[in-house]
């Protein structure tokens, strides 16, 4: 399980997603870095990516609504932090993987762990 939160920065290769003004506050962006799917979020200027499959049952995560920082999954309601992953409500009691996100010269760049 990848959390950005205790990430260590030599382990983590960046990946340019688009420009800035592709994800305007309260959007979020779907994308596939490798072969993860990943959503990212701004939310009040601020960014958060996520795996888009939910850890409970494969649930399309980042098709949920957003309740403040957490995700609610459209399949069961399971719900997720997206500044953390964390698993915050059931049945979702696995952690989802976050990922870092950076703001470079007026591009999106979201950190993936080296395999
Ligand atoms: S698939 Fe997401 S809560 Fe069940």
């Amino acid at each position: 399980m990848f959390n950005y939160t205790t990430f260590d920065e030599s382990k983590i290769e960046y990946s340019e997603i688009a420009p800035v003004s592709e994800l305007p506050n309260g959007e979020r962006l779907f994308v596939e870095v490798g072969d993860k799917p990943i959503v990212i979020f701004n939310i009040a200027g601020q960014f958060f990516a996520i795996r888009d499959i939910c850890t409970h049952d494969d649930g399309p995560l980042g098709d949920g609504d957003l309740e403040g920082l957490n995700i609610v999954c459209p399949r069961h309601g399971g719900e997720f932090d997206v500044q953390t992953g964390k698993a915050v409500q059931t049945p979702a009691v696995v952690d989802i993987p976050a990922y870092p996100v950076q703001v470079r010269d007026g591009n999106i760049f979201v950190g993936i762990p080296k395999e």
